[in-house]
C-alpha cells in the first residue's frame, strides 16, 4: 500500500477517515508498506494492512490471527477498539461465502490474453463509447479480436481520471485501465487481491483495497468513474450493490445483460447501457 490511498479510505462503520501505523521493517521502502494498522479517527476500529493490502473489513482484525501473533509488539502501541463480536458475525457469513468461492479460483487459474481482457474492458463498459460504432460484436465473451480491432480502440476517454474497479478480482482489468487512467483502485472482498497485487506490482497508479461493495470503505464522489464486470448479482442484492457503490464513483456506461440479471432496472442512472 502507498500512502496516497489514504486519500481515499474511509472507515466502512462511520465514515470517518483512517490514520496509517506502519510497522517498522517498512523503513526501508517508504514508499510500499506492506505491514501496518489502519485505525478509524472517529470510532477506533481497527483494520490490518497485511501483506500490502488494507483489509478495511469489519472482521478484519478479528480474522488475521497470525497477523496479530507476529505483530503483537507494534499493536500493542497503538492505541485502537475492537469492534464488538456481534458487529462482525454477520459480515462473517457473507466473506466466507464469497472468499471460498473466488478466492481459490483466482489465486489458482492463470490469466486470460491480454487483447482479449483488453477488448473485453472497453467493449463490456463503455470506457470507449465510440467502439460500438467501429466494431460488430455479437458476444464479447466469445470473440477473439484481431489487431485491426484492438487497434480501434482509444483509452482517451480515461485520461486524467480516477477510476474505480468495483470487485476488480485478481486485477486483469486493472491491467488495462492502468495504462490510460491516473489513478485505479480496485476494490474486492476477497483474497484475489493478493493475486492482484502481483498483477499491478510494477503499476504505481493502482492501488487496491479489501473491501465490501455493501459498505465501501471509500470516500464518497472520490472516482471519476467507476466500472463493475461479473460482480454485482454475486451479492446478495444486487440492487443495493449497484446503489451503493455508486456514490463513491459515477458509473459511465455499464452493460447489464437482461438475460442475466433480468430483476435489474437502472431507472434513474443515465448513461447505463442495456444489452
Ligand atoms: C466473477 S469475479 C469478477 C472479477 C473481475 N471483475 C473480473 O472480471 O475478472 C467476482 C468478484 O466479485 C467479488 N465480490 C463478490 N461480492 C463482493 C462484495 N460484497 N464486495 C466486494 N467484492 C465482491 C469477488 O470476490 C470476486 O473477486
Amino acid at each position: 500500500m502507498r500512502a496516497e490511498l489514504l486519500d481515499y479510505l474511509v472507515c466502512p462503520k462511520c465514515g470517518e477517515a483512517l490514520d496509517l501505523h506502519p510497522f517498522l521493517d517498512d523503513a526501508a521502502d517508504a514508499r510500499e508498506i506492506d505491514q501496518g494498522l489502519l485505525v478509524c479517527r472517529g470510532c477506533a476500529a481497527p483494520y490490518p494492512l497485511a501483506e500490502g493490502i488494507p483489509r478495511v473489513l469489519p472482521n478484519a482484525f478479528r480474522r488475521l490471527q497470525k497477523y496479530r501473533r507476529d505483530f503483537s509488539t507494534q499493536l500493542s502501541q497503538i492505541d485502537f477498539r475492537e469492534l464488538p463480536l456481534e458487529d462482525t458475525r454477520q459480515f462473517e457469513a457473507l466473506h466466507r461465502l464469497t472468499s471460498r468461492a473466488f478466492g481459490y479460483e483466482w489465486n489458482t487459474y492463470r490469466v486470460t490474453p491480454r487483447a482479449e481482457d483488453l477488448m473485453t474492458f472497453f467493449w463490456l463498459t463503455g470506457a470507449d463509447p465510440e467502439i460500438y460504432g467501429k466494431l460488430s460484436v455479437n458476444d464479447v465473451f466469445s470473440f477473439y479480436p484481431t489487431a485491426a480491432d484492438l487497434a480501434k480502440i482509444s483509452g482517451s476517454h480515461l485520461a486524467g481520471k480516477t477510476v474505480l474497479d468495483v470487485g476488480c478480482g485478481m486485477g486483469k482489468y486493472l491491467a488495462i485501465v492502468s495504462d490510460y487512467a491516473e489513478t485505479v483502485i480496485g476494490l474486492d472482498l476477497s483474497d484475489a487481491l493478493v493475486r492482484a497485487r502481483a498483477v499491478v506490482k510494477d503499476r504505481p497508479n493502482v492501488h487496491l483495497v479489501q473491501g465490501n461493495i455493501l459498505a465501501p470503505p471509500l470516500k464518497p464522489g472520490f472516482a471519476d468513474l467507476a466500472y463493475s464486470l461479473g460482480v454485482l448479482h454475486h451479492t446478495p442484492d444486487t440492487h443495493s450493490a449497484f446503489r451503493r457503490s455508486n456514490p463513491v464513483g459515477n458509473w459511465p456506461c455499464g452493460c447489464i445483460r437482461k438475460r442475466k440479471i433480468p430483476t435489474l432496472t437502472p431507472i434513474g442512472f443515465t448513461g447505463f447501457r442495456t444489452m
